[in-house]
């Protein structure tokens, strides 16, 4: 069979099976965010309390089984690509145009993926598992507080918002970089980028886990109160990290 000639080799079929998973675990964890944040949350604030406590256990868990496991996933997947990038010798990889355009998806895929696991999935865990507690006649877990709720809903929609940034270096490391540019080692400039983009995700994700002026601070409501406007600013933001940082400030 054909596609066990050069299984290991740059482009042979273990970096397609390794992309293929990649993608496919990739568009199962963001689904479910754009699920929980353009369906489940709007239609959550119309339900009454009975009836979201009841979809919390029956819906939001297991869809939340998923979520998290297929963040897992896709970040491992991506680890594999990136062995085989290294396996093939190429050594400029990540000085490279296409290094670095990975580099700035892999900042905020990682980023997502530590938010899922780290501030909702943990705090999920705990405002399920007291609807849970409701529902059989007990008593609600009292950390189950409308503050923890809140910092998951925050983290979901920081989410969203890095998606269309991640995404689109994700996808533009294989198909665009070093392709209108030219495909040589990034020789300056690349402080100045890496700066310009570090700042501008440390302030969203900082934003997000209510570290800049708390959950409701002004940038959290302007971007995070309501999901269309987390969409519109997140393309913003992808338009002004890629016209600035990579066009402007990365020497091609
Ligand atoms: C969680 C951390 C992630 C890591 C470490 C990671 C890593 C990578 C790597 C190394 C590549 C190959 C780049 C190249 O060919 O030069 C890649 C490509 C890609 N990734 Fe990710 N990724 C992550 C998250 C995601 C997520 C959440 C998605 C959402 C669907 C995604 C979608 C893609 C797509 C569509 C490609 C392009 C594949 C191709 O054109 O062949 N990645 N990723």
């Amino acid at each position: 069979m054909e596609i066990f000639n050069r299984f290991f080799d740059p482009g042979g079929a273990f970096e397609v099976l390794a992309r293929a998973g990649h993608i496919l675990v990739g568009i199962t964890w963001i689904g479910l965010l754009y699920y929980f944040n353009f369906v489940q949350t709007p239609a959550f604030a119309e339900l009454s309390d009975g009836a979201r406590g009841e979809a919390l256990r029956k819906i939001t868990f297991r869809a939340l089984w998923w979520f998290r496991w297929a963040a897992l996933a896709t970040f491992l997947f991506g680890l594999l690509i990136i062995s085989v990038q290294e396996m093939s010798g190429d050594n400029n990889y990540f000085t490279g145009q296409r290094g670095t355009a990975i580099l700035t998806g892999m900042l905020f895929g990682i980023t997502m993926f530590l938010n899922v696991w780290g501030v909702i999935w943990r705090a999920q865990k705990v405002i399920i598992g007291s609807a849970e507690s409701v529902a059989n006649g007990g008593e609600p877990d009292p950390r189950a507080t409308p503050e923890l709720a809140k910092s998951a809903a925050r983290m979901s929609r920081t989410n969203t918002f890095f998606s269309f940034t991640m995404l689109w270096f994700m996808v533009f490391a294989a198909h665009g970089a070093g392709f209108w540019g030219t495909d040589g080692t990034v020789v300056g400039g690349t402080i100045v980028y890496w700066l310009f983009v570090l700042i501008l995700w440390a302030f969203v994700e900082l934003s997000g886990l209510g570290l800049i002026g708390g959950l409701d601070s002004p940038f959290n409501k302007l971007a995070f109160n309501d999901h269309k406007k987390t969409i519109t600013y997140g393309f913003v933001y992808l338009a002004v990290i890629y016209v600035i940082g990579w066009e402007l400030l990365l020497p091609a």
